[in-house]
């Protein structure tokens, strides 16, 4: 079986991050989202991954490139518009031949592995088999409903969903999807929506199956969504500040704290979960629950929780708790003490920042 991942997407909602990095490539937890992708494929046994890259393709390049470091073998091929899941498929139609694939949506994020559902979609004999969630706000998603454990009927993005079960972005497929996506025409969002294709193999009788997943998932489109799926992550790290530089005595580190090469902690509280990464400077600071901190950050003075910061920033003297930052690299924020009290601000295109 091989693995297409799709990074062809450019994380509008996801600007200023997205203007300097690809969505795929934003850190959760320290470590990029897709590189969470790769992982799960890999564990799945499968060698051969194919990345769908567009605009940010370079980066993704640089950052991957041929796999060794998972021991796989990655293959770049692009998708030069933007016009949808099955439209991504299809451009990778000479990596993919006639074999079995997952499809894997890369800024999507899981909190346990896949290889059951594989082995599934193996065993079962499948021409597909999606994996569901439940949902709040199923009309934000492609809808499945089942009758009897099988998959009668897919929609995207319903007005009046039949379900509150979501797809998630990961999908095994077998060489009949190929035909299903030369059949199916674009839908009202100008886009070959793979829902399209799957309701079409359900019609002609394919045999497609489905599994409500157990534990999280995460699409990491969104900032919320960022917040959300690295508090996720933080739930499950182990405490380790062994390879800290520097713990002074006036400093306390409470619960599950992972502390990288390098770090000083001076005069500082930190409560976990939290990670940070290495050569990062806090000194007479509160780190509070749920931060992830890149590496190069330097925090002076100052109150965060909830919150990623991502490499070579700078917070100094801020009077009040930062609380749910998501704070891009070498970004400065500081609280001046010169007169008049003024706010004074550089801030970069679709920046967000919220006083109170
Ligand atoms: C896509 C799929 C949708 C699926 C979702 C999962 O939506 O079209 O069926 O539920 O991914 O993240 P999009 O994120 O492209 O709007």
């Amino acid at each position: 079986m091989k693995s297409i991942i799709l990074c062809a997407g450019k994380g509008t909602r996801l600007r200023p991050l997205t203007h300097t990095s690809a969505k795929h490539l934003i850190p959760i937890a320290n470590k990029p989202v897709l590189f969470y992708a790769i992982e799960v494929i890999r564990d799945c046994g499968i060698k051969n991954i194919g990345i769908i890259i567009g605009e940010t393709g370079e980066d993704i390049k640089n950052e991957l490139r041929e796999g060794s470091r998972w021991g796989v073998n990655i293959s770049y091929i692009e998708q030069k518009e933007a016009l949808g899941l099955a439209h991504a498929v299809s451009v990778a139609r000479d990596f993919l031949g006639e074999d079995k694939f997952l499809m894997y949506l890369g800024d999507n994020l899981l909190k346990n592995g896949i290889e059951s559902y594989a082995h599934k979609f193996i065993q079962g004999n499948y021409n597909a088999f999606v994996l569901l969630t439940e949902v709040n706000n199923p009309r934000h998603f492609g809808v499945a409903e089942l009758k009897e454990g099988k998959v009668v009927r897919v929609v995207e993005k319903p007005k009046e969903p039949v379900s509150n079960l979501a797809l998630i972005g990961v999908y095994f497929f077998d060489k009949n999807v190929h035909q299903a996506i030369k059949s199916i025409k674009p839908s009202a969002r100008g886009e070959l929506e793979i829902t399209d294709a799957i309701q079409w193999m359900i019609d002609k009788g394919y045999k497609v199956g489905a599994e409500v997943i157990k534990g999280w998932w995460k699409d990491t489109g969104k900032p919320d969504d960022i917040l959300e799926a690295n508090r996720l992550i933080l739930e499950d790290i182990e405490r380790d500040v062994s390879e800290a530089k520097v713990v002074d005595e006036a400093s306390q580190i409470s619960g599950r704290v992972k502390i990288g090469k390098g770090s000083e902690i001076i005069n500082s509280k930190i409560v976990g979960p939290v990670i940070i990464g290495e050569r990062v400077r806090v000194v007479d600071s509160y780190v509070g629950p749920f931060t992830s901190i890149s590496e190069r950050v330097e925090i002076r003075k100052s109150e965060i929780e909830c919150s990623v910061i991502l490499e070579e920033s700078k917070l100094e003297y801020i009077k009040g708790r930062m609380q749910r930052c998501l704070i891009g690299k070498g970004v400065r924020v500081y609280h001046s003490k010169d007169l008049p009290r003024v706010y004074e601000f550089i801030l970069g295109d679709h920046s967000k920042v919220g006083l109170s």
